[in-house]
């Protein structure tokens, strides 16, 4: 076969480059966009939701990361309830804090009061009941999709693990309760609660909180339904992370078949900077191993701009190169590109199949 129509041939095999698929795929409610801090998820959750916009009836996107920027990328003040974006009829935006409702829960009187001391002896259990909270609330709006930009890796799955932490935490309290009886309603009493509003009423509010947690467990698990996008960067730590990650959702039972690789270095016509030059031969190298490790995923590949991207026009002008996939010059079409690939992926393959060998040695020993 012609080397061209080889390409061509192993082209069509591949995913396409562009988040295109998340367009198309009409059933999706809940999109999540993650990665580390400062690789560009809340650009990429930005533009992924002002591209939504473009083919949904509505869409909200919530930052749930502490760091919140949602407010500098599109330069426009968002609180905790939905905000129409500046030159969009249909695309809000809204920033939760998940720490401030657990302060709120802890500070309030009586039954909260309670629920609050209880569910500080289960960790994790009141940031998942003020999550689930968000969730219902959201819910109810009636918006056609929405997406997440969420914090970084690890808090992103502590909140996916939550509806498993609630249900553990609720079986916990279900032993309690029949362990000590009484116990319970006296120390609704000591705690200063209504008759009315003792053990019963607190086990029904948790059961409450179970039910919804559960319907939305049941809905972060369909394919249909959800999706992860994982946003990285072209270095070895976030190759490094993205896989912990994906690893993480396979667990989790959470759907992911998209890699943003944001930040890419492309050679400039001119350019004879040496630094660039090996900078750039570094990201190949990298981006080369994303391609072999999710070879079933949608890559998306983004350059890396000479300014930030902030302003609702900076975003709609980059949200093109989510849509065409990206070819760097120096490697578009070219023969000698695709050699040069073909030479890192020999070598890797070599590389690769000396570890293989040596691992089944160990085996052996073993
Ligand atoms: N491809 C890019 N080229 C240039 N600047 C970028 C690019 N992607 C993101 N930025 C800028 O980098 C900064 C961090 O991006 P951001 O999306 O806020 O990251 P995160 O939300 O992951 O912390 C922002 O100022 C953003 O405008
Ligand atoms: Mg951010």
């Amino acid at each position: 076969m012609a080397a061209a129509a080889l390409v061509a041939a192993a082209a069509e095999e591949m995913p396409e480059g562009t988040v295109r698929n998340v367009l198309e795929q009409e059933t999706l409610k809940w999109v999540f966009v993650g990665g580390k801090g400062g690789v560009g998820k809340t650009t990429c959750s930005s533009i992924l939701a002002i591209l939504l916009a473009t083919v949904r009836s509505s869409v909200l996107i919530i930052s749930t990361d502490p760091a919140h920027n949602l407010s500098d990328a599109f330069q426009q003040r968002f609180t905790k309830s939905p905000t129409l974006v500046h030159g969009f009829t249909n695309l809000y935006a809204m920033e939760v804090d998940p720490n401030v409702e657990q302060e709120d829960l802890g500070s309030s009187e009586g039954m909260d009061s309670l629920v609050s001391e209880l569910a500080n002896a289960i960790p994790g259990i009141d940031e998942a009941m003020s999550f689930a909270e968000m969730l219902k609330l959201v819910q109810t709006m009636d918006y056609s999709v929405i997406v997440f930009d969420t914090a970084p890796t690890g808090h992103t799955l502590r909140l996916l693990q939550f509806p498993s932490t609630l249900e553990k935490g609720l079986a916990k309290m279900m032993t309690l309760k029949s362990r000590f009886g009484g116990l319970l309603n006296q120390m609704t009493r000591l705690f200063g609660v209504d008759d009315d509003f003792g053990e019963d009423a607190i086990l029904g509010k948790l059961e409450g909180m179970k039910d919804v947690i559960e319907q939305v467990n049941k809905q972060f698990k369909d394919p249909d339904l959800t999706t992860f996008v994982c946003v990285c960067i072209p270095e070895f730590l976030s190759l490094y992370e993205t896989e912990r990650l994906v690893q993480e959702l396979t667990k989790f039972e959470i759907d992911t078949h998209n890699i943003i690789i944001n930040q890419v270095l492309y050679d400039e016509e001119g350019a004879e900077s040496k630094l660039l030059k090996a900078r750039m031969r570094m990201q190949q190298k990298y981006i080369d191993q994303f391609y072999l490790l999710y070879d079933d995923f949608h890559i998306t590949k983004l350059p890396l701009l000479p300014e930030e991207v902030t302003g609702v026009d900076a975003l709609k002008a980059f949200s093109q190169r989510f849509l065409t996939p990206y070819q760097p010059s120096t490697t578009r079409g070219s023969v000698e590109g695709l050699e040069r690939r073909i030479a890192t992926l020999r070598q890797q393959l070599i590389e690769a199949e000396a570890e293989l060998e040596k691992l089944n040695k160990g085996k052996q020993k073993a």
